[in-house]
């Protein structure tokens, strides 16, 4: 079977890292190769740069917070997924060029031609297997980021810039339902794990 990128995105506060480990066990339970990656990051080069782009502290234009996102990218295309891709493991990235259409394009209002451009160029044809799309109502993700502490440049955005986010999200996500699953994920625990174990196991029969 061919390897797949899968990723997973959505607004912050929506419960990424609780389903990243969801489908670390489905992995681990099915006994598939499996990389779990992140951006921006997943390499030296990239981890840098998230430092750089969320830093609190830190001015970064607009433009240049996307090229950022972009450059971060490439490096993560070329040094790993590429080639785990090319040897037969599944990757797993949470989140990836959907967020840059989400904050970048929607959120920060650059709009989605430039984006578009920059992916283009940066990956050429490739584009996830499946997306995985987790939201739950903004009062809720709100909720979530102001009880957390030491907020990042993106968690310290106000209710309309995440409006904003949300909103590109689920647009993206009804463009293309094909490769995007909207996981509505202030369900409960056991709800979405089903529905995310049910979404892996459909993908990875069907191939
Ligand atoms: P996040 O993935 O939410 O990390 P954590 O779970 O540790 O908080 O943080 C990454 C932030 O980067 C998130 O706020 C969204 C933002 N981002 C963009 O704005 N554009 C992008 O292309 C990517 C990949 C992330």
């Amino acid at each position: 079977m061919k390897a797949k990128l899968i990723t997973l995105d959505g607004i912050d506060g929506a419960g990424k890292t609780t389903q990243l480990e969801v489908i670390r066990q489905w992995f681990a339970a099915h006994g598939l190769p499996v990389l779990f990656t992140r951006e921006p990051g997943g390499t030296a080069l990239g981890e840098t740069l998230r430092g750089l782009l969320l830093d609190a502290q830190g001015r970064v234009s607009l433009k240049t917070e996307t090229l950022l996102m972009f450059a971060a990218r490439q490096q993560h295309l070329d040094e790993v997924i590429l080639p785990a891709l090319a040897a037969g493991t599944n990757v797993v990235c949470d989140r990836f060029t959907d967020a840059s259409y989400a904050y970048q394009g929607g959120g920060r209002g650059l709009g989605a031609e430039a984006v578009a451009v920059l992916e283009q160029w940066v990956q050429g044809g490739l584009r996830p297997d499946l997306t995985l799309v987790l939201d739950v109502p903004l009062a809720t993700a709100l909720a979530r980021l102001n009880a957390g502490r030491d907020k990042d440049r993106f968690e310290r955005e106000d209710a309309a810039f995440f409006t904003r986010v949300r909103d590109t999200y689920l647009q993206r996500a009804a463009a293309e339902p094909q490769r995007c699953v909207v996981v509505d994920s202030s369900r409960s625990k056991e709800t979405v794990k089903a529905q995310i174990e049910a979404v892996l196991a459909e993908r990875f029969q069907a191939a």
